[in-house]
């Protein structure tokens, strides 16, 4: 069987076997290949090389069996040229390691448009934990997942900065917190900003107010928007939409106490109804309802040759990372259907900015998030927004088309202060023998 085909637990014993701790994989752009820290590992390598799309030259991806929990973990660093990759970590269940490294690989690529979109100084990075590989479901064993996960991140001298992803909570990051200073998103109790998700919450309704203005379709009051995934953001998402006047929620989540307690949270009154349904894992009927804004806020890959047919709203606006499948196909089919798709890393970059600005201090009303809010400066999510869809429409392009093609080019800016310092690092973890 080919190593990707391995399920991460049959990996991590097959690492556990070879003694093998840690590995890396690292573009050398000299020699145009990418380099494999162990002869086992080389036909990871390969894979890369032969996948352009999602593997696009990432700079490193470093990898740990965690020694005491066993755990599966890896950093995935894209583009560095803006700073040190960052990235939230992803607590995830993946049936094999292919799907492990193609998510942190989608995932680190996605953040290096998000941050060079949303002008932060920061490069593309992501964090990937296997769920399944370890004891990593009492609280106290999670904590030491976190904790080891910490240690990778220092291990890594800064190349990645971490913060909360799918999976990931407040808690974990302060388990994270004791073993690394390498991280974003902490409590507040320990000098962060805490969970970033009520500002992803509040730029998203900020790019459904710009798609409805850009079909000249009015604000959001007395509209319908369904929701898939009703977490951190989802839930939050349904209040901030429900102040902004909406008429009507329909949500879903995988989880029935998080409906339930959305539920309990959002009675029904003041011209406002909500419907939440629980649902599978992987069930996408929702985003078939009748609405004027379709928001995914769960998982990516959502959009689809499958599910795009079966929509029917006029605008897809939501917080999930990679919503669409396949990111040329499927923002093409969309357009095709005259649906309005606003990119996710173009409309979700509120958790990164909250995350970025942490390290500057923090303030109760930063001016510094609401720009990115508001109205008036020409980067704001509203006004980004604005000039991509009406550039698509100028240009007969797809929406994502045009945002990638300008997040690409700011990607490749160097740090003002620090140049390519990421990719300086990861010679120096290779040199100094970071894999053993
Ligand atoms: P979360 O983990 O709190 O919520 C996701 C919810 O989706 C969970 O409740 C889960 O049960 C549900 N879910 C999964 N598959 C589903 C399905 N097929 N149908 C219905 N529900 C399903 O995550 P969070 O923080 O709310 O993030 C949501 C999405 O937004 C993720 O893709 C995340 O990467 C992205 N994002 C989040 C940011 C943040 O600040 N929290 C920032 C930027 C992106």
């Amino acid at each position: 069987m080919d190593l990707q085909d391995l399920s991460p637990a049959a990996f991590c014993d097959l690492l556990a076997r070879e003694g093998i701790e840690r590995f890396y994989l690292v573009w050398d752009a000299d020699a145009g290949r990418v380099r494999a820290s162990h002869p086992l590992v080389e036909p990871l390598a390969r894979r890369f090389e032969q996948d352009h799309r999602d593997f696009d030259r990432h700079e490193g991806v470093f990898v740990r069996r965690a020694p005491e929990s066993g755990v599966l973990q890896a950093v995935f660093l894209h583009r560095t040229c803006r700073g040190q990759g960052a990235g939230g970590v992803r607590f995830w269940r993946y049936d094999t390691v292919e799907e492990f490294l193609q998510d942190g690989l989608r995932l680190a690529k996605g953040m290096t448009l998000k941050n060079a979109l949303a002008g932060l100084w920061w490069g593309g990075g992501k964090g990937v934990i296997a769920r399944e590989t370890g004891r990593a479901e009492d609280p106290a064993a999670r904590r030491l997942v976190y904790q080891e996960y910490g240690e990778l991140l220092t291990g890594l001298r800064g190349a990645y900065v971490t913060a909360e992803d799918v999976g990931t909570s407040s808690e974990d990051m302060a388990a994270v917190f004791t073993r690394t200073r390498f991280i974003t998103c902490i409590p507040p109790v320990l000098g962060g900003s805490g969970s970033p998700s009520i500002h992803t919450a509040r730029g998203v309704v900020r790019g459904m107010e710009a798609a409805l203005a850009h079909l000249g379709r009015g604000g959001l009051a007395g509209k319908t928007v369904t929701i898939q995934g009703l977490g951190h953001v989802g839930g939050l998402l349904t209040g901030f939409l429900r102040e902004h006047g909406v008429a009507r929620v329909i949500g879903t989540d995988a989880d029935p106490a998080r409906c339930a307690a959305l539920r309990a949270r959002q009675p029904d009154g003041d011209g406002f109804t909500l419907t939440v349904r629980a649902t599978e894992l992987g069930d996408n009927a929702i985003l078939a309802e009748p609405a004027d804004i379709v928001a995914p806020c769960a998982t990516g890959g959502v959009l689809s040759p499958e599910t795009i047919p079966t929509l029917q709203a006029p605008i897809v606006c939501g917080a999930a990372n990679n919503q669409l499948l396949d990111s040329e196909r499927d923002d093409l089919l969309l357009a095709q259907r005259g649906i309005v798709y606003l990119p996710d890393f173009l409309v979700n970059r509120m958790g990164i900015v909250n995350c970025a600005d942490e390290q500057y201090g923090s303030l109760a009303e930063d001016p510094r998030i609401e720009a990115h809010l508001g109205d008036t400066w020409e980067n704001s999510i509203y006004n980004l927004s604005l000039a991509v869809l009406a550039e698509a429409r100028a240009k007969g392009e797809p929406p994502g088309r045009v945002a990638v093609r300008l997040a690409e080019e700011r990607s490749f800016e160097l740090h003002p202060l620090w140049g390519h310092r990421g990719a300086i690092i990861i010679r120096s973890l290779v040199a100094n023998g970071w894999a053993g």
